[in-house]
């Protein structure tokens, strides 16, 4: 393995490991906006996702409209919360990416349709966005089930958006994963489809090419460079089976 984590499989790196090993976080853009065969293939990577897992819960949508990126932008600011990322309303991504889970309904039966306000058994968050647990009555097996069930959406529907983000990589685009955001506004603020629960959001755009000092090179150093090499987690078939560089 090389210093910096890709693989040697008779000196081949794979186009996806190349995409994973390629991507970084991006907080700063260029000017410019995607263009159409940019997003629709981004689209058609996360429908045939959900087509191949026949998964569920996931709802990720892009975000076109200039009225609705600064309504989800100025929402995602509230709060203690909002002031995690300082730079959001400053970047030029003119696209956003939302990822959204359906959860599983209250009583156990089907998904939960449109989201908002908290009822026993559903999750509740406050005004600062940090999520309270679900008020789970009695701590019934149902309030565990539930429990169960929210956790599932919300890893389904991250597996969702980390096809989005990897699609749009693959087609020279830039993201960021964001959930130091305020949840709760940003519900109030742009209607997710069928009342799905948001997980994250990402800027999406063209990234830039400047170098320097910036959050991106803070964050490089910090965090990206001491990523866990790709041969540790890349499993052949199951997880836990043979690893790829074996
Ligand atoms: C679930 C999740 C939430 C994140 N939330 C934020 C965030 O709120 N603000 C931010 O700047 N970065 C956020 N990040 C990006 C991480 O900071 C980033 O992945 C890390 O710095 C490593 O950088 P890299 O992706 O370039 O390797 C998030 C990443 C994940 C996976």
């Amino acid at each position: 393995m090389k210093h910096d984590g890709s693989l040697h499989k008779q000196g081949e790196v794979t186009p996806l490991q190349r995409v994973l090993l390629s991507r970084r976080s991006n907080r700063k853009f260029a000017p410019g906006e995607p263009s159409r065969e940019q997003l629709s293939y981004i689209v058609a990577c996360v429908d045939g996702f959900r087509a191949a897992t026949k998964l569920e819960a996931p709802r990720i949508v892009i975000i076109e409209r200039p009225e609705d990126h600064s309504a989800v932008i100025r929402a995602a600011m509230k709060g203690l919360v909002g002031k995690i990322n300082p730079w959001l309303p400053f970047m030029k991504a003119k696209h956003l990416i939302l990822c959204g889970a359906l959860y599983p309904a209250a009583d156990g039966h089907g998904a939960e349709k449109g989201g908002g306000s908290a009822s026993p058994g559903q999750e509740e968050t406050n005004d600062a966005g940090t999520e309270k647990l679900p008020l789970d009555s009695a701590g019934s097996r149902l309030g565990h089930e539930y429990r169960a069930g929210v956790e599932r959406a919300v890893k389904e529907a991250s597996m969702a958006m980390q096809v989005a983000v990897l699609a749009a990589t693959e087609v020279g685009l830039a993201t960021c994963w964001l959930a130091g955001i305020n949840h709760e506004r940003i519900e109030k603020a742009y209607q997710m489809p069928d009342g799905a629960r948001l997980v994250a959001i990402s800027p999406l755009g063209v990234p830039t090419r400047k170098k320097g000092l910036s959050w991106d090179s803070v964050t490089f150093h910090l965090i990206s460079k001491r990523r866990m090499p790709l041969e540790k987690i890349w499993m052949r078939e199951q997880w836990g089976g043979e690893k790829d560089d074996q």
